[in-house]
């Protein structure tokens, strides 16, 4: 369950009405989808790295959830994030989307392992952490100020669902990060 600190403040929010009572201004829809637990979806889970082809088979464990989200949201195409400790790119990706920023386009997440922090600018000015575990399906929409990170798991398998559009390039916004109190 998305658990959530308001910068500055060690409480952890809990409450789901609450949180997305926060994030509400903003259009960030949070929804609990639990991952499907088959023999073959638990042992690929399991699995800190991923070659491509065991991706591609944990990626069609969850094709029910693609195809209801096809036809609902129309997306177009799916794929999975799989970071872990000692992955060779996590520091240029802290460096990329640990600032604040927006995109073009929506941007979609279904965390299936492991956990993530997504901050946001509430309309305040105050800024929040919401960290993302499995089961979480988080939808941001565009042009809205976010940011990503890792928490010291540092282990995230999250499934990105496209639009035909593109358009993820982080544009910066220059805004400064406040400061947060770590779990
Ligand atoms: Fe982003």
């Amino acid at each position: 369950m998305a658990t959530l600190r308001r910068a500055g403040d060690p409480a952890l929010v809990t409450d789901p009405d609450i949180i997305a009572g926060l994030l509400a201004p903003l259009g960030v829809l949070l929804e609990k989808l639990p991952v499907p637990a088959t023999d073959s979806s638990r042992s690929l889970l399991a699995q800190a790295e991923l070659s491509s082809n065991d991706q591609e088979k944990l990626l069609e464990t969850l094709d029910a959830v693609f195809r209801r989200l096809q036809s609902e949201k129309g997306y177009q195409d799916r794929d999975l994030v799989v970071l872990y400790p000692g992955h060779p790119q996590l520091e240029a990706l802290n460096a990329r989307f640990h600032r604040i920023h927006t995109h073009d386009d929506e941007e979609v997440r279904y965390i299936v392992d492991g956990e993530g922090v997504f901050g946001f600018v509430l309309p305040d000015a105050q800024q929040v952490e919401l960290t993302v575990v499995a089961g979480d399906y988080i939808h941001v929409p565009a042009d809205v100020e976010h940011w990503f990170r890792l928490n010291q798991l540092q282990r995230i398998k999250a499934v990105r669902y496209f639009s035909a559009r593109g358009g993820w390039t982080p544009h910066y916004t220059e805004r400064p990060l406040q400061s947060f109190h770590d779990l």
